[in-house]
């Protein structure tokens, strides 16, 4: 008889052969530098590749509101929120993100992932169609699938496909468009006015993930689509507490009747148990930050935008937008690996992505910056990024 597993190992040897096996490695940030600077295996790394933008996770009064929480109320949510697992605290949050957003309701999911399987499974099904952004992250793309609509992708950001799909389905029940606000790992934006117009056009719904805008956007960090003001032309607002706000769950704003039914229906919210207090009291009071700290927000534009700027002038092709996220592109697995380890091996930690994540050929350095990063650190950073690139392969290679 063959081995029982013969099938992974076969499976797993064509994914290393392909650069495509993954592990992860033990890392421990230092709170002293705001999640700025980790240490792995003993060395102190500059940390390029997180998303806890702002620097909050090690705020102090995050820590302690979390502290404060997880004593009065218990270390779990001891149950579905649906089966007396709806603490307090819940329902101030929902408040605080309804009037933070402007919207008639929230409801709190326990991450971003299951907040878009949930929340997508649950509004469409089968007789509709969502108009799904190609490069959407994968949670949009699993709740289409667990919807039963029919899921067609458009091609990323391009607005004369999306229209031309939109014709091709007019007769279908009912037509979602739904897009990242800021491509997770590409870090440019979609054309929210644009997908807003086509929404009133075609009579469709729309639903944006604004994971990587949330907290970093807008005025009081709502988001991209508060900063261009077309929030209210959103049928449904997703975003994470795991990014800009440096905790962990996610939200769903939107106007009542959408909220009253996912509450019934979203089994990602009915069939699991709500976040332990601890996460509800660190998201209060990172909410409270975000609301009414703009040096945050102010201090990650100015590293996005310097830091962008220096790659440039070094000869990286960089993108000219204005975001927080920036990939550098290098093409094949093994190469992004080996860029990615050279790094390490001067003191700056950035992962390398590869599919599926990214499409085939498009394996990249996402790096991230964050409001805590001083510009010493970044140019040093560039420093090291420069050497390594002409140690790799000459000076236009990438
Ligand atoms: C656009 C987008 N949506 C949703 C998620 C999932 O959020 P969470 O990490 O809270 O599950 C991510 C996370 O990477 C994301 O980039």
């Amino acid at each position: 008889m063959k081995h029982r597993y013969e099938w992974l190992e076969t499976e797993w040897k064509r994914m290393r052969e392909q650069s495509l096996d993954r592990a992860w490695q033990t890392v421990e940030p230092l709170a002293e530098a705001g999640g700025a600077w980790i240490c792995v295996r003993g060395k102190k790394l500059l940390n390029l590749s997180v998303n806890n933008y702002l620097g909050l996770a090690h705020e102090q009064r995050i820590v302690e509101a979390g502290e404060r929480a997880a004593r009065k109320w218990g270390a779990g949510g001891t149950a579905s929120r649906l089966v007396l697992g709806n603490y307090p605290l819940y329902d101030e949050l929902e408040q605080r993100l309804a009037e933070w957003k402007r919207r008639e309701g929230a409801l709190v999911f326990a991450n971003g992932y299951q907040a878009n399987t949930g929340v997508i499974a649950a509004l469409a099904g089968r007789g509709d169609v969502v108009f799904s952004d190609r490069l959407n992250h994968a949670s949009i793309v699993d709740g289409i699938i667990l919807s039963r609509a029919e899921h067609v992708r458009y091609r990323h950001n391009d607005l004369e496909h999306l229209e031309f799909l939109l014709q091709k389905y007019q007769g279908k029940r009912r037509k979602w468009i739904v897009t990242d606000s800021i491509f997770s790992m590409d870090g440019d934006k979609a054309p929210l006015l644009a997908l807003a117009e086509l929404r009133e056009r075609y009579g469709a719904l729309l639903m944006v993930d604004e994971a990587h805008a949330g907290g970093v956007r807008g005025e009081q960090g709502q988001g991209l689509c508060h900063e261009l003001g077309m929030a209210d032309q959103v049928d449904v607002l997703v975003g994470t507490f795991s990014k800009a706000f440096g905790v962990y769950g996610a939200y769903v704003c939107a106007d009542q009747p959408v909220i009253r039914h996912l509450r019934s229906k979203a089994r990602s919210l009915i069939y699991s148990t709500a976040l332990p207090p601890a996460v509800i009291g660190s998201t209060l009071e990172a909410l409270t930050q975000i609301e009414t700290d703009t040096w945050r927000r102010q201090a990650l534009r100015e590293n996005a935008s310097l830091f962008r700027q220096m790659l440039q002038e070094k000869g990286f092709h960089i993108t000219d937008d204005d975001t927080q996220i920036i990939p550098l592109a290098i093409g094949e697995n093994e190469r992004a690996l080996q860029f990615s380890q050279k790094l390490l091996e001067r003191g700056i930690a950035a992962v390398a992505i590869r599919p599926p994540t990214v499409p085939d050929g498009t394996a990249r350095i996402r790096f991230t910056v964050m409001a805590t990063h001083t510009p010493q650190e970044l140019t040093w950073a560039v420093q090291e990024l420069t050497a390594i690139r002409d140690e790799l392969d000459g000076r236009d290679a990438l």
